[in-house]
């Protein structure tokens, strides 16, 4: 399947080419005990695997770039965390394997069919997060942690570039920057103060990154975003400006994690405070 010309203009203005699609990213596991394994350099405890690693059915295999959202959230076991859009459950696994399975999490998602894999992965696991099928904009109560991990384009599945081809549109762009907006805006909303909101897609569109994290920024006075506190891993930050937009300086503060930097998938995360 060929890439579209308009996703490949896109690309370029990101300073990005089609060549990401001719790449591999690498996969990872958890572990609490040490492995014989190369270290994953940002997260101890993760260890990345190859086609000859033979434990697949035991254990939860990722991208390690999934890592980089939940480090951002601080994730504590005090904490009340909800994932708004956990299926099938990656994060929500890293989540709770940080907190050692203590920390009460909410694990959500609209697609009663994800559910499923959702809640075989809570079960098989032994994930300590309570499941939930609803829209994340109808979620009530307060939460001092909140990971939206949102729907997206998905352009930086490099491994799923036929599946990506096929959806893109730039209409499919504009649609999901409205969706993730208003996700945004009611995940901001049932914020406690003082908490942290974690704001991620595995896109590049500046549509679906940046101007989400701007458009909360106007939206609520009480919102600032803060560099988020990782090592050993390459990015770049937020850009300030798209198609003639000028976004709030603060955006410079989220990562943009491109396929070459680290050879995973590419990644936006935004750590968004309620002051
Ligand atoms: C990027 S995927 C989430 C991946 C997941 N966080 C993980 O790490 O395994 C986005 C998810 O958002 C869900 N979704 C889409 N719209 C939603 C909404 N309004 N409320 C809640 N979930 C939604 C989709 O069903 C999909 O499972």
């Amino acid at each position: 399947m060929q890439i579209h010309e308009k996703l490949k203009e896109r690309l370029m203005k990101l300073g990005l080419d089609e060549t990401i699609y001719e790449m591999r990213t690498r996969k990872c596991i958890l572990s609490r005990e040490k492995l014989n394994l190369e270290k994953v350099p940002w997260f101890d405890g993760a260890y990345f695997i190859d086609a000859s690693f033979t434990n697949r059915n035991d254990c939860f295999i990722f991208d390690p770039i999934s890592i980089i959202p939940c480090l951002a959230l601080e994730p504590k076991k005090e904490d009340k965390i909800l994932d708004v859009c956990a299926a099938p459950g990656t994060k929500t696994f890293i989540l709770s394997f940080m907190t050692d399975n203590e920390t009460k999490i909410t694990a959500n998602d609209i697609d009663k069919f994800r559910v499923r894999r959702l809640k075989a992965n809570v079960n098989k696991f032994n994930i300590s997060a309570e499941v939930m099928n609803a829209s994340g904009r109808k979620i009530t109560g307060s939460f001092s942690k909140i990971l939206l991990d949102a729907p997206c384009s998905g352009e930086g599945m490099i491994n799923k570039k036929d599946k990506i081809f096929q959806h893109w549109s730039e209409k499919r762009v504009r649609l999901l920057a409205k969706a993730q907006k208003k996700l945004i805006q009611h995940a901001f909303e049932i914020l406690e103060k003082g908490g942290i909101l974690v704001y991620s897609t595995c896109t590049f569109e500046p549509e679906e990154n940046e101007e989400a994290v701007d458009f909360l920024l106007d939206k609520f006075d009480d919102a600032c975003v803060d560099k988020v506190d990782v090592n050993n891993i390459v990015y770049d930050g937020g850009i300030t400006e798209w198609n003639g937009k000028k976004f709030n300086n603060q955006v410079k503060n989220c990562m943009r994690i491109h396929p070459q930097h680290n050879r995973t998938g590419g990644f936006f995360v935004a750590k968004m405070r309620k002051l």
